[in-house]
């Protein structure tokens, strides 16, 4: 293995543990600001709650979507055993994290392919940064979708991390074009997802142009990677480290609410998957009514299965039971019942999507 190679591998350990351990949650999605109206009559049985969800033509048991996270490093192996097992025991969807260090190095494609042979029948998602496709092309995209046999390959933004990270890469130039020419022949779907920063509805309506079809909007007010770069940095002593950390922090604020993000999106087209800053069962409850297909959730899974099976299950049994008390709540039988839910939009989110507010510039 060469250096870059062993370099994008330990960075994937650096990540999961500074996750796993420090505080790299920073601001505020919007769900707070999102409230359904009560239902005292909800004229249907809680115990024949049907979670059920279409999304890109696949049934899934739930909306509740496993965010890509790991591989890529030996020691995230037992993870994505882990996330796997789960996305078959509950019949749900899961992305893997960033491919980049098994594209670099066939011999870490074990930590990828360890979910499917651990999940057979699940709706897998693969990952590729925007940059390694622009680099190496459709071959790229082509062997992590057949690492993971995925159902559909999500290519991530992630500028902002690149901004931050002094290895970063810089050049945002030509990812659009990339995007582009991969989903003018390749059959796998195409999923655009941000990883904490939002997407507003100019970018959706490019992506969408070019062919793609889902956006994950990877919202503000989650895991902010301008805080895990932060702390990264800390843990360096050099000049340079301490103005990384101070850009990481500077920069923490930056980014498009998931809840906004949302509604800009959906104002464009769809499906779309709502993460960034999901933590609860009744925020996955407001996500759907909201518009999203399903929604996704990284770190609240991230610490459950690091620890074991049993924990994973239960993290997820908890959402689960939230969810169908604020389905229950609202007389949802099912989920397409769930998105005809009436809500309020109330402070700041309401602010920011009220196309109205003379406050909000469009261009
Ligand atoms: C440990 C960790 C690693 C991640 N790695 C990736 C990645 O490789 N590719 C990607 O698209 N997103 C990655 N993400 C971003 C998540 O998929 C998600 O968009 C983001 O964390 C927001 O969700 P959350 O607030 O529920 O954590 C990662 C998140 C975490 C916590």
């Amino acid at each position: 293995m060469g250096d870059k190679q062993r370099f994008t591998s330990s960075r994937k350990l650096d990540h999961l543990r500074i996750c796993a351990e420090e505080d790299v949650e920073c601001g505020d999605a919007g769900f707070e600001d999102i409230r359904f109206v009560h239902n005292a009559l909800p004229e249907c049985d809680m115990g024949a709650i049907d979670l059920s969800a279409r999304f890109l033509d696949h049934t899934l048991s739930s909306p509740l979507f496993i965010s890509a996270m790991t591989g890529g490093h030996p020691g995230t192996k037992d993870v994505n055993a882990r996330l796997g097992r789960a996305a078959e025991r509950y019949g749900i969807g899961m992305g893997v994290g960033s491919q980049r260090a098994a594209l670099e190095n066939e011999a870490l494609a074990d930590t990828f392919a360890i979910v499917r042979n651990e999940a057979p029948h699940a709706f897998l998602v693969a990952n590729i940064g925007a940059v390694q496709l622009r680099d190496h092309g459709i071959a790229w995209a082509e062997r992590a979708v057949e690492m993971i046999e995925a159902d559909a390959l999500a290519v991530h933004l992630n500028f902002l991390q690149e901004a931050i990270q002094p290895e970063g890469d810089h050049n945002a130039v030509g990812c659009l074009g990339a995007i582009e020419e991969l989903c003018r022949d390749f059959k796998t779907p195409v999923i655009i997802k941000e990883t904490g920063c939002g997407i507003s509805a100019a970018t959706a309506r490019k992506c969408w142009g070019a062919g793609i079809k889902a956006i994950d909007v990877g919202g503000w007010g989650g895991t902010s990677w301008a805080a895990v770069e932060s702390v990264r940095a800390d843990k360096g002593k050099t000049a340079r480290d301490r103005a990384l950390k101070a850009l990481g922090q500077d920069f923490s604020g930056w980014g498009i609410p998931t809840v906004v993000s949302l509604a800009e999106v959906l104002a464009t087209g769809g499906p779309v998957i709502a993460s960034g800053g999901i933590r609860s069962g009744l925020d996955i409850a407001k996500g759907l009514a909201l518009g999203a297909g399903l929604c996704g959730m990284a770190l609240p899974l991230l610490r459950p299965a690091m620890e074991s099976d049993e924990a994973l299950a239960s993290a997820i049994d908890a959402f689960h039971r939230e969810l169908t008390a604020a389905m229950f709540l609202t007389g949802s039988a099912t989920v397409a019942d769930l998105r005809k839910a009436p809500l309020y939009i109330t402070g700041r989110t309401r602010q920011q999507i009220d196309k109205d507010n003379p406050a909000r510039i469009r261009r």
